[in-house]
């Protein structure tokens, strides 16, 4: 079959690489992609929101699935849109219907869904523009640090963790009178700060059935030791040392399966991946957040130890028969490290010349920010994640190793990296 798979980044590139491995796939193509996945398919310049685009290359191409990477188009609705329209509505898309994907797309959402479903969350309430003086009142019972979540999608960027009461109050009302994530920010949750360490774990569900994938664990602060600002990832590794049987088992009972069975009780379609970020609370598993698709950087080590034939997966998710796969997982370690333009998660220069991304060796190399320059041709940056880099090995340290090395090889102006992925865990 032919497969459209949207989206630009390194998990997009990790994805069409897995994709181009099954027997089951005629062609592949990629909206937008980048240069990475150029070599695996055909890309399509078409945004990834503009669904009339989108309608026609599938009409055009002989499309019979859709794989949603990103979480714009599935909150913006993609999967409704299919639906809707005579000539797409037997087309399976692999990504949940926009109000599934709210889960991701509200954090109010995803809060009453976790209260109502029993599910483990921090405490919290909501505010809005109207009930600011009830906002500063829940934000003096709680103690320091204060975490502020804008309701809406705001890039990753809309979680602001205040030390002290005075920046918690201050910050709160200018997310909410000066409309700070813009509409994102219209409501703002306010919830109890959760110490633990955080991982990211995924499952793909038909609706009915799910299967658990590999755990990762991701790298968000620019800085090495988890410090200064967010950004959308800087390296992860898979698995997580700590979520091991008796961990998941504790996952799977407690968030998951409560996940599902409350999705279905009320009454809401999921079909495609939901990502549990989770933090580990004293050998208790709490919910972060939800999100309808998966990581990225996560996807890059998740994707090479994963031994299905993921078009078979995805077949199943579209025929509900997900509950006759059996996922089979490489025992090794795969660790990710990505490479940056220097600048972000703020400004960074864009078109710089990458060289050395086919001395990939004993690794794999995903592209995440990268395009042909439209001058000379050649491989050049265009975003602030450039490159991630991908080795499994039979310890973390053995794959940090390769993909370390890797990362040497490759070069351009301005590369940044954090050089200790993995510092906080030990296998
Ligand atoms: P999110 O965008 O929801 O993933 O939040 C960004 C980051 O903020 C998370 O990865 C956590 O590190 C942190 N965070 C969010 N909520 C909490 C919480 N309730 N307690 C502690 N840290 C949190
Ligand atoms: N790496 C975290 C995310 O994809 O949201």
């Amino acid at each position: 079959m032919n497969i459209l798979l949207l989206g630009s980044g390194g998990r997009e590139h990790a994805l069409a690489w897995k994709l181009t491995q099954s027997p089951l796939l005629s062609q592949l193509f990629i909206a937008p992609g980048n240069a990475g996945t150029a070599g695996l398919g055909t890309n399509l310049d078409i945004p990834v929101n503009d669904f009339n685009k989108i309608k026609a290359a599938v009409l055009t191409f002989g499309i019979s699935m859709v794989v949603v990477g990103p979480e714009d188009p599935l909150v913006n609705g993609i999967h409704d849109f299919f639906l809707a329209d005579a000539a797409l509505n037997n087309i399976p898309v692999i990504g949940p219907a926009r109000q599934a994907a709210m889960l991701e797309g509200s954090k109010d959402f995803a809060k009453q869904f976790m209260m109502r479903h029993g599910i483990p969350t921090a405490r919290y309430q909501t505010f809005d523009k109207t009930t600011i003086s009830g906002g500063i009142a829940f934000l003096k019972s709680l103690s320091p640090p204060f975490v502020l979540k804008a309701d809406g999608l705001a890039a990753g960027k809309g979680v602001i963790i205040c030390p002290t009461l005075d920046e918690a109050i201050h910050e709160f009302s200018t997310m909410l009178t000066e409309e700070r994530f813009g509409s994102a920010s219209l409501k703002v949750v306010i919830e109890e700060f959760l110490t633990g360490i955080e991982l990211s774990v995924f499952i793909l569900t038909d609706g009915k059935n799910y299967r658990i994938l590999p755990a990762a664990k991701d790298y968000k602060k620019i800085g090495e030791g988890d410090t200064g600002p967010n950004t959308g990832g800087m390296g992860s590794v898979s698995p997580v040392p700590f979520a091991d049987a008796a961990f998941m088992e504790l996952v799977d009972k407690r968030v998951i399966r409560p996940t599902v069975n409350g999705l279905a009780d009320d009454g809401i379609e999921y079909k495609g991946f939901i990502f549990f970020g989770l933090i580990n609370v004293g050998g208790n598993p709490y919910v972060i957040e939800y999100n309808c698709r998966l990581g990225d950087p996560e996807t890059e080590s998740l994707i090479p130890r994963l031994q299905n034939d993921l078009v078979r997966l995805f077949m199943d998710v579209a025929e509900q028969s997900l509950g006759s796969a059996t996922i089979s997982v490489d025992p090794r370690t795969s660790a990710t490290v990505m490479l940056v333009s220097s600048g972000y998660p703020e400004a960074y220069a864009k078109g710089r010349v990458i060289s050395g991304s086919d001395q990939v060796g004993d690794s794999l190399v995903f592209h995440a920010g990268t395009t042909f320059s439209k001058a000379t041709g050649e491989i050049v940056s265009n975003g602030g994640r450039v490159i991630a880099v991908t080795s499994l090995g039979n310890t973390m340290q053995e794959a940090l190793e390769k993909s370390y090395h890797t990362s040497e090889k490759i070069t351009f102006e301005g590369k940044t990296l954090r050089h200790d992925i993995g510092f906080d865990l030990t296998d």
